[in-house]
């Protein structure tokens, strides 16, 4: 075992696991933050994005010891402010986006760096731009995913 430190949601964790243990099954198993899903396993179906750094990742093919004690992780339970939504998480409750609700964190945590990346890097929320998320939804709800990315960006 050896011990990590990171930042999580805003707040500073500590965890005992071997470096090669990847950060999915220590934020679900060991840390209790069951925001991020398990689909794959092997970063393809993206449903555990997460954001380091502000940037999207996918814990799920991250091992913990690749993290450094400055890192913030943030998931889907640390994007609302509060009790006041993210505006991203606002629009997905005004364009009833969710069906199962599975893949919908991931979507929501890949749509807000996406935004964030447009932002910095001036490019606009267009078609073209959506089609870099990956994200899978077997319910097929891209179409409404579409329009609360729109809907979101302009709130962000
Ligand atoms: S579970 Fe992480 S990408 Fe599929
Ligand atoms: S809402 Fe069911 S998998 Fe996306």
């Amino acid at each position: 075992m050896s011990t990590h430190t990171f930042t999580l949601n805003g707040e500073k964790v500590t965890v005992d696991v071997e470096d090669d243990v990847r950060l999915l099954w220590v934020l679900r198993d060991v840390l209790g933050v069951t925001g991020p899903k398990y689909g794959c396993g092997i970063n393809v179906c993206k449903a555990c994005t997460s954001h380091v750094n502000g940037k999207a990742f996918n814990p799920c093919a991250t091992p913990i010891g690749t993290l450094e004690e400055g890192d913030e992780i943030t998931t889907i339970e640390g994007l609302a402010d509060g009790d006041t939504l993210h505006p991203m998480q606002q629009a997905w409750v005004d364009n009833d986006v969710a069906q199962c609700g599975y893949c919908q964190p991931g979507q929501i945590m890949a749509a807000v760096a996406l935004v964030r990346r447009a932002e910095a890097e001036g490019f606009s929320i267009d078609d073209e731009a959506l089609d870099e998320i990956r994200n899978i939804c077997r319910c097929g709800t891209y179409n409404r995913i579409r329009e609360a990315i729109k809907a979101g960006a302009d709130n962000m």
